[in-house]
């Protein structure tokens, strides 16, 4: 159930400055080898990003042209889940930020070393052709511990990046990994061996209830306590913290309830996942623009769960069915965000950028904004 993620990192200076005749050759030689087929408006503009930020934002976008009103000032990285957009690509390589192609593959496929290998150069070709800074890799299947898949995975990080790094300089190489490593989803993989391979881990601090052990009732996307129970998984594996960038939603789940009690536990049906007798797929994702739309014809008002330290509320559809939807808004987001300087992840980044109300719109504008702000460093605290 779950759907997506993210990642970034790397520290080096700024490039040198003086040079100036080395770096105009270089320029020169790489524009030539560019070709003439850049579709940006200034050649430059297709040289990869050779920048790397201490903190990382970064954006999953799934298309269309919402990614014009984006907080440009914060993007370090854009994982283009959407069609390619040259537009785009020339956009953010002009605000210096990556933007980077998605990855996913069929693990049965690339067991043969073979295999691999001619997957991975079509990527580097592919990423070549179109410009991009890198790839993230969003492979959410089920790894059984002792199948060949298993380091079959590892390989395939290690030698994608390999390959980039060698290929495209600067570029970027990061894997989608679920909330927490505890074989979320039946997903047996070498978390330390695939974060030693890659450049980051974007850590999918969502759809934590794909897998409902307990009571068969709605639930926080991101409870607070589950989330950074997955953080503190993660580094006691000796997984560095700079590896992780925290992953947050910005879109929910609207659950019919069988039965909505007085005290608001919202009964939900069971739909297994996995193993488990039920799960979130017996919801509905909804963004965070609809929600926002929403609350105001809601029966319960916006309510505050504080065992999740998350947001809900209850609606009654037409047909008089009782709903409850919950999500994440700039509060329960920037209560988990204090982890990450607390803890010195890499950064932050969200699936997906494009659930925001970019119309204009008076009251969107300053709820679009709110959700953009928290994700800027905060001070901390001593
Ligand atoms: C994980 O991968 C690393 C690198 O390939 C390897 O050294 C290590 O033995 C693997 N760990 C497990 C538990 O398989
Ligand atoms: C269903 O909701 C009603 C109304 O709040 C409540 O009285 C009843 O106990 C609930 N039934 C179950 C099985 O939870
Ligand atoms: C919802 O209600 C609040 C408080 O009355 C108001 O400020 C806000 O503009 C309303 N939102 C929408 C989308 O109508
Ligand atoms: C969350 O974690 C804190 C600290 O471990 C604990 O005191 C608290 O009871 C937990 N809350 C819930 C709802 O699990």
């Amino acid at each position: 159930m779950s759907r997506l993620q993210l990642r970034p990192w790397r520290l080096l200076s700024s490039p040198p400055r003086g040079i100036r005749g080395l770096a105009l050759l270089a320029l020169t030689a790489l524009s030539l080898a560019a070709g003439s087929d850049c579709p940006c408006p200034e050649p430059e503009l297709c040289r990869p990003i050779r920048h790397h930020p201490d903190f990382e934002v970064f954006v999953f976008d799934v298309g269309q042209k919402t990614w014009k009103s984006y907080d440009w000032s914060q993007i370090t990285t854009v994982a283009t889940f959407g069609k390619y957009d040259s537009e785009l690509m020339c956009y953010a390589h002009s605000k210096g930020a990556r933007v980077v192609l998605k990855g996913d593959v069929s693990l049965k496929d690339i067991i043969d070393p073979a295999s691999r290998a001619s997957w991975i150069a079509q990527k580097v070709n592919l990423a070549k052709t179109q410009y991009m800074d890198g790839i993230n890799i969003d492979i959410e299947q089920e790894v059984n511990c002792l199948s060949p898949e298993y380091d079959a995975l590892t390989a395939l990080v290690k030698e994608t990046t390999d390959t980039f790094h060698r290929e495209i300089e600067g570029s970027q190489v990061t894997f989608d990994v679920a909330w927490s490593p505890k074989n979320i989803d039946r997903r047996c993989y070498n978390y330390t061996g695939i974060a030693d391979a890659c450049d980051f881990l974007f850590v999918m601090s969502y759809d934590e209830q794909s897998q409902i052990w307990s009571e068969c009732i709605a639930a926080a996307n991101a409870p607070y306590n589950q989330t950074l129970t997955g953080y503190n998984d993660y580094i006691k594996m000796s997984i560095n913290p700079k590896k992780l960038v925290m992953g947050v939603p910005w879109y929910g789940y609207d659950y019919t309830c069988l039965n909505l009690s007085e005290d608001h536990v919202c009964t939900i049906a069971k739909v297994p996942f996995r193993g488990a007798p039920c799960s979130d797929a017996a919801g509905r994702q909804v963004p965070y623009k609809m929600i926002m739309k929403q609350i105001n014809s809601s029966i319960s008002g916006n309510q505050w769960d504080k065992d999740q330290q998350a947001p809900y509320y209850n609606y009654k559809d037409p047909a008089g069915h009782f709903h409850q939807v919950w999500y994440d808004n700039p509060q329960s987001i920037s209560l988990k965000a204090t982890y990450i300087q607390n803890y010195g992840l890499r950064g932050i980044g969200m699936w997906n950028a494009n659930c925001l109300d970019y119309s204009g719109d008076t009251v969107a504008k300053q709820q679009t904004e709110e959700m953009w702000e928290v994700l800027k460093p905060k001070l901390l605290q001593r």
